[in-house]
């Protein structure tokens, strides 16, 4: 797999960053160069190259057979600020690595292939997760892309035009069916590592839910105003954020983040007038899920009760828990075993755009393990060893599927 390796290489020179790790946010110059580059690798495979109108790329091998729905593979582009080089570009050219070996040994496939590279999955610029293969999937509003802005004031659509995208096209971007979805992904845990074993298959993929909760209190001079008098959201956010993990411990396997909070105005010696931060909640059991969330909002409202302030809830879109198709687990699990490969049913903490390719057709996830589990931060690795092992079983399923 030495030419994996070249790829990787040649991806670890764009969007390094100055604070460590990476960043490649959607529609940014740096993207835009990752594209190019992969763009000429798929044409060096034998795919047919073309970026949809959500900005996603896609390369293709059309199959003997028109009739037949495409079998898609791959992963996303873009990075988390200070992420590593393999959360999503795993997915992304490890599935190119197998689909330009099995075509190198078989030639043309009896039914379509893809590879896909989406644009967006961690909703780092723009705040929504998984938003190249939500356009996809047909599960965002075409407003949306000319009302959301990243922290510069910069919307999605303007994003878009800069890479020559129209935004009031976006429609263009959604599917049909396909055949089957398959994912390739870093575990971005410890799990497999610890065990010793190459691979995971997913069973399911947690929900996730996202708000970003706005608490307002009376700004005012931080030295004048008596402690007693004052109306500080900072101290209603902290009161409640606090409470927080009480209600994951209680949802069993459901986890709770606050990741951003920032104060308007923002100054130290000033009481904030508005506390505002963000609520990352996940549980696998779509229900709990919404339990949880209720539990979030009535903690906030009571936190808030004091000052009799308002909060005000804005909902990022709601990513369902979801299965992975049984056919496809047992494919992977089966591929594993004719290969020598140990491995396990695990389910995913992370979400991934395979939550939207279930919308379009069956979906399968596999995970090779990243070093210490670590991921999202620029201490991510996988090795090359690994990754092959994870592009070997992806080949053989392709071959299932598409020979
Ligand atoms: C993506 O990495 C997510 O799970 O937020
Ligand atoms: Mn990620
Ligand atoms: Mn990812």
């Amino acid at each position: 797999m030495k030419e994996l390796k070249e790829w990787f290489d040649a991806l670890s020179e764009i969007g390094v960053a100055a604070e460590g790790g990476y960043y490649r946010g959607s529609y940014t110059p740096e993207e835009t160069e990752m594209y190019r580059l992969v763009a000429g690798w798929m044409e060096e495979a034998g795919l047919t190259v073309r970026r949809d109108a959500a900005g996603n790329l896609w390369g293709k091998v059309d199959g003997r057979n028109p009739e037949a729905l495409p079998i898609v593979t791959g992963s996303h582009i873009d990075s988390v600020r200070n992420g590593g080089n393999y959360d999503g570009i795993f997915g992304v050219l490890g599935s190119l690595m197998a689909v330009k070996e099995i075509l190198k040994k078989q030639g043309q496939p009896k039914t379509t292939m893809e590879v896909v590279a989406f644009t967006g999955e961690e909703g780092s610029r723009f705040s929504i997760g998984l938003m190249g293969s939500h356009a996809v999937a047909g599960s965002l509003d075409k407003a949306t892309f000319r009302e959301k802005t990243d922290v510069n004031g910069v919307t999605i659509a303007e994003a878009m035009a800069e890479v020559g995208l129209d935004a009031e096209q976006v429609d263009e971007a959604v599917r049909d069916k396909v055949g089957a979805y398959l994912e390739m992904h870093i575990e971005q845990g410890p799990v497999l590592e610890k065990a010793g074993i190459p691979v995971g298959v997913v069973d399911s993929i947690v929900g996730t839910q996202q708000f970003r909760v706005t608490m307002s209190g009376e700004a005012g001079h931080a030295g004048t105003v008596p402690m007693a008098d004052r109306r500080d959201p900072m101290v209603y956010a902290a009161r409640a954020i606090a409470r927080f993990p009480e209600i994951a411990k209680n949802s069993g396997d459901g986890v709770i983040t606050v990741g951003r909070i920032w104060t308007k105005p923002d100054a130290e010696n000033v009481i904030p007038g508005e506390v505002c931060f963000t609520v990352d909640l996940r549980h696998p059991v779509e229900e709990i899920k919404q339990e949880m969330a209720a539990a979030v909002k009535r903690v906030c409202e009571e936190e808030a009760a004091p000052g009799g302030r308002e909060i005000t809830w804005i909902p990022y879109p709601n990513n369902l828990a979801t299965e992975m198709t049984p056919e496809l687990k047992t494919m992977l699990m089966e591929a594993c075993e004719e290969l020598g490969y140990p491995c396990r049913l695990m389910p995913s903490g992370a979400g991934h755009d395979t939550l939207n390719m279930a919308k379009l057709g069956p979906v399968g996830m596999l995970f090779i393990p990243c070093l210490g589990g670590r991921s999202h931060c620029p201490e991510e690795y996988a090795s090359i060893e690994d990754m092959e092992k994870g592009v070997r079983v992806l080949e053989t399923c392709l071959n299932r599927l598409a020979y």
